[in-house]
């Protein structure tokens, strides 16, 4: 597994991280006690966790931090890099208190390393919103800030708001098809140190397994080097820059484990420049 640094917190994380949000059913189906697929889901993350990977995304929203709390058992948790978030309803100096305590209870946690607010609110000040961040940074319970779904304006807005720390990432959708980010807000972390955690980085999918309907170079760099299409679009996105880190979900082991294998493909130049115009 290749290692390097999360933005400027100063802590090597594996270049891929895991992500566990699942679909709506799960979601829907975990309020009501079922967890359906739960020993997979599990077993995906252990398996990414025995394959060098040490950084893991949930949400309080995704119903996931008490699976993530079981797959990690056992571990070193200053190995580990776990980031979660809070949601846009819980936006509110106390609300977002309360999240992160109820969040460090299903983590079954000391701290939570990374701590992301999930989206923007138009009805809470991100001042507001920020004060509660950095008390939770002041009380030990959160090492580090990050944004989420914040477009380069509210970004900027955020950063802004700082009055102690400083924001440590962004997570935004980013893959070989989804390259908005590459407009303005990527350029803005590249120059200030952010971190830029890349959801939907198989693009939900299209860019795994068997697809045959991708554009023409993405096929081709596969065939060229006979690699899993997962491999393409990781290496893909690390090549971007040393602040992108990939985050493709986290549910089947045997799918974990062959993307953890991504080092087994190295880009040329002849692939980076097919790649540009997928
Ligand atoms: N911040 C946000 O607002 C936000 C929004 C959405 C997502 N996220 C984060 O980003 C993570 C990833 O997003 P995502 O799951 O939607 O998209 P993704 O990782 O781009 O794609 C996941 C899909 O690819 C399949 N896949 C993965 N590896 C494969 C392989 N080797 N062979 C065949 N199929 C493979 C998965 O199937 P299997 O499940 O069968 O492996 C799943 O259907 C989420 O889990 C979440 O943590 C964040």
């Amino acid at each position: 597994m290749i290692f390097k640094e999360f933005g400027k917190t100063g802590f090597k994380v594996s270049a891929i991280g895991m992500g566990t949000y699942y679909d709506p059913a799960w979601i829907a189906g975990s309020f009501l006690g079922i967890h359906r697929n739960k020993k997979q889901h599990i077993d995906a993350i252990k398996a990414g966790l025995e394959s060098g990977i040490n950084f893991i995304d949930t949400a309080e929203i995704y119903n996931t931090e008490p699976i993530v709390s079981e797959a990690i058992k056992g571990m070193n948790r200053e190995e580990l890099f776990i980031a979660t978030k809070v949601f846009t309803n819980h936006l509110r100096k106390e609300k977002v208190i309360k999240s992160c305590n109820r969040s460090l209870k299903r983590l079954g946690m000391k701290y939570i390393d990374l701590y992301q607010i999930h989206f923007p609110s138009s009805m809470v000040p991100i001042w507001e919103t920020m004060s509660a961040m950095e008390s939770l940074v002041d009380e030990g319970k959160i090492r580090h800030i990050g944004i989420s779904n914040f477009d380069l304006v509210k970004t900027q807005n955020a950063i802004e708001a700082m009055k102690k720390y400083e924001i440590v990432s962004t997570q935004m959708p980013y893959n070989l098809y989804n390259r908005s980010i590459e407009k303005d807000l990527k350029p803005f972390c590249d120059r200030n140190g952010i971190a830029i955690m890349a959801y939907y980085p198989l693009a939900h999918g299209r860019i795994a397994g068997n697809r045959s309907n991708l554009p023409e170079p993405i096929k081709k760099v596969a065939e060229k080097h006979k690699s899993p299409l997962t491999h393409v679009a990781i290496q893909w996105l690390l090549s971007r820059g040393e602040n992108v880190f990939p985050i493709p979900r986290a549910s089947n082991p045997l799918h974990v484990r062959e993307n953890a294998k991504f080092s087994d493909l190295i880009l040329d130049e002849e692939d980076l420049n097919l790649l540009k115009g997928t």
